[in-house]
């Protein structure tokens, strides 16, 4: 009998629903082909249900959410509200709420995408990212004092405890198992002296139960340069949240630019429903135009039904969206090109068809 999954779907705000909406397009020209079917429910949370309802999302809002069997999430915010209200409404209420430790980010270079290195081949960038999710740097915690006087002073707190370090290691080095592959941590305790003191300590703790598992830890800034200079080097990268965030945006840029970039908010005991996105932002310059390239959004949701155990759509979905990248003949202006989002969204849809017999 057919297996049926609730999607819970937040397109946000910007280009997220352009985006979003080739996903779906794309997720649904696929299920003819498989024994599941899927319930789309779509809520309106966002910037411009901020402003009706001074929230950015309902009250019970991940109540409502738990029920799902995933979450599909465009992109969140919008100039006529701070981004830290934005964000903090919407996204980390839900990445934290939800327990997603994990920001799972690919930076695999497609054939066809533009990298902006020279001299880079595909198989020389391919690294799988694994962000922690909810604590860290953005914990949230610091204090405003006395605000618009001269003394005027903010602290904010990082917070790193055992639990949250250590399985976030645990993850990456059962990754780097999998894959067979080396792994890197991200640093910098030569000038943080307790937080990422803590965070190394931690690591070579946890390495000693993956002997076969070839380690290196790195300072962020040195692992800024050595992306750029040699991709090559980094097969699983562990990072704390504000790293893993910058240095991920810095991986879009050498895989072809935002439009490629795809994430998971992963709950791996699966007692909350994860959520996937485009790790762009809701890119205000252009949005409603139909200019926003949509591969991103189309990587993400493969890679949900990857997490469902849909490993052969997911693998079908990869396949129309790679032929599509290297056959370069639709394309979105950020490439180059001259077509549009939901252009885009229809060539992989009929790439699918010729993909699913070699498939
Ligand atoms: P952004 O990612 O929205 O845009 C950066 C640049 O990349 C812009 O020039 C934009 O046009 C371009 N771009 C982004 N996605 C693209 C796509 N799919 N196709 C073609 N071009 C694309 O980042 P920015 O400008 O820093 O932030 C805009 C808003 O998005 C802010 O409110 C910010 O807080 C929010 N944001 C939300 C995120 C999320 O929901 N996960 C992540 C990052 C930012
Ligand atoms: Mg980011």
């Amino acid at each position: 009998d057919l297996t049926h999954y609730r999607i819970a779907v937040i397109a946000g705000d910007g280009i997220g629903s352009e985006v979003t909406s080739e996903g779906i397009k794309v997720l649904e020209a696929l299920l003819e082909s498989f024994e599941y079917s899927i319930d789309f429910d779509f809520f309106p949370w966002g910037c411009e249900y901020y402003h009706e309802h001074q929230r950015m999302m309902d009250e019970d809002g991940l109540k409502k959410l738990s029920a799902f069997d995933a979450i599909y999430l465009g992109a969140v915010g919008d100039p006529s509200v701070p981004d830290h209200l934005s964000l903090w409404g919407l996204l980390l209420p839900i990445r934290k709420g939800f327990d997603q430790y994990v920001n799972l980010r690919p930076i695999k270079l497609l054939p066809g995408a533009p990298c902006p290195l020279k001299d880079q081949k595909p198989e020389d960038i391919d690294i799988l990212f694994v962000r922690e999710n909810t604590e860290g740097e953005y914990a949230g915690i610091g204090s405003f004092l006395n605000k618009g006087k001269e003394d005027e002073k903010t602290e904010q707190t990082s917070v790193f405890t055992r639990k949250g370090t250590e399985r976030i290691f645990r993850y990456a080095f059962e990754e780097a198992k999998k894959k067979r592959k080396s792994l890197t941590a991200v640093t910098k305790s030569n000038a943080l002296n307790y937080s990422m003191v803590y965070w190394d300590s931690l690591f070579q703790e946890v390495a000693k139960d993956y002997p076969n598992i070839e380690t290196q830890l790195l300072h962020v800034d040195a692992m800024a340069m050595h992306m750029v200079k040699h991709p090559k080097m980094f097969d699983v990268v562990v990072a704390s949240n504000l790293f893993g965030d910058i240095l991920t945006d810095l991986g879009a840029a050498l895989q072809g630019g935002m439009g490629f970039a795809a994430g998971g908010n992963i709950n791996p005991k699966r007692d909350y429903p994860s959520m996937f996105e485009p790790i762009h932002g809701s890119a205000p310059d252009i949005k409603g135009k139909g200019l926003a390239n949509p591969f991103a959004a189309i990587w993400a949701a493969a890679m949900m039904m990857s997490h469902l155990g849909e490993i052969q759509a997911s693998k079908i979905m990869m396949k129309a969206l790679r032929l599509t990248v290297a056959q370069k003949a639709v394309q979105t202006p950020d490439l180059g090109g001259i077509h549009s989002t939901r252009e885009v969204g229809d060539e992989v849809v009929k790439n699918i068809a010729i993909v699913k017999d070699t498939a």
